[in-house]
């Protein structure tokens, strides 16, 4: 509960009588709680605009993980996800977002996320590999990314991709509506810690959908009831990066992109986008 500053984002027009949902998340708000804007809540035609995204998006990976193997140059990945979307008839939304170069964030290892594909860049077997791709069709977005594996890894790299995985699972299943980005961000940081991983900070899940990066952030730590309401009709991500040693990131000067791990240990990252119904998280990017 946040006192003192109170926020008005939920909204019923004058005259008009609350509906029972409009009453539900009112509560929240006249309580103090952080609740979404109306525009958050998504009606049935952008939400089916988001999934024919998600199916371009899903085929996108699909095929970088036909493809992706040791010897391949990340500039190789970065022209499969070029590709393919162009020939479904979407746009890669990295390309050109705020002056990012490439059409698809390829991350190595230590780089934690926004790694920019290079043609000197080389896949050696047992890199730990995060390809995050995001697709815009029709102008609705849908964002995802996976960890690959490039040959045969050590059982440390694989546990942690493993975790990271189950960090992102542990949330869908305990995200309800009515409930806060802080009950899940709480659970994914508890469950990261009881594997003796650390839980990024500085880079968080995001609304999206109409747009790229919207409310709510979605931080992957937290306090129970910290965070906004979720409510049915939000469209955001959920993207949590587990760190194998400390949760410290430092942001390359150079390239104005890359985020690696302070002490340069692995680290692991799984990414969908979701839509919150009635009965839990649907995930628009299978
Ligand atoms: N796809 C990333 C995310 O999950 C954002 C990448 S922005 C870029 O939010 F510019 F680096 F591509
Ligand atoms: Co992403
Ligand atoms: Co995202």
């Amino acid at each position: 509960m946040i006192f003192g500053k109170k926020k008005i984002n939920w909204k019923v027009p004058k005259g008009v009588e609350p509906t029972e949902f409009d009453r539900k998340i009112l509560n929240f708000q006249n309580r103090g709680f952080l609740v979404p804007k109306n525009e958050l809540v998504l009606n049935e035609e952008q939400i089916e605009g988001i999934r024919r995204s998600g199916v371009v998006n899903t085929g996108v990976l699909d095929a970088v993980a036909a493809a992706i193997r040791p010897g391949m140059t990340t500039q190789e990945i970065d022209d499969i996800v070029y590709q393919y979307t162009i020939d479904h008839g979407a746009i890669p939304a990295c390309l050109n977002y705020e002056g990012f170069p490439k059409s698809v964030c390829v991350s190595r290892n230590e780089v934690v996320c926004h790694g920019i594909p290079s043609t000197t860049e080389v896949l050696k077997e047992g890199d730990i590999v995060n390809v995050d791709c995001t697709t815009i069709l029709d102008g609705y977005f849908a964002d995802a990314s996976r960890m690959f594996i490039i040959g045969e890894t050590t059982p440390e790299k694989k546990r942690l991709v493993d975790v990271a995985k189950e960090c992102l699972d542990l949330a869908i299943s305990i995200c309800k509506p009515f409930t806060f980005v802080g009950d899940f961000g709480n659970a994914i940081e508890k469950h990261a810690k009881a594997n003796g991983y650390s839980v990024v900070r500085e880079l968080c899940g995001h609304g999206v959908g109409l747009k790229f990066h919207t409310e709510p952030e979605v931080c992957h730590y937290g306090k129970k009831m910290s965070g906004m309401l979720l409510v049915p009709g939000m469209v955001f991500t959920i993207e949590p990066m587990i760190n194998m040693g400390v949760r410290n990131v430092t942001f390359d000067k150079k390239d104005g992109w890359t985020v690696r791990t302070a002490d340069l240990l692995p680290s692991a990252q799984w990414e969908h986008t979701f839509v919150m119904r009635e009965d839990g998280l649907e995930i628009l990017t299978y």
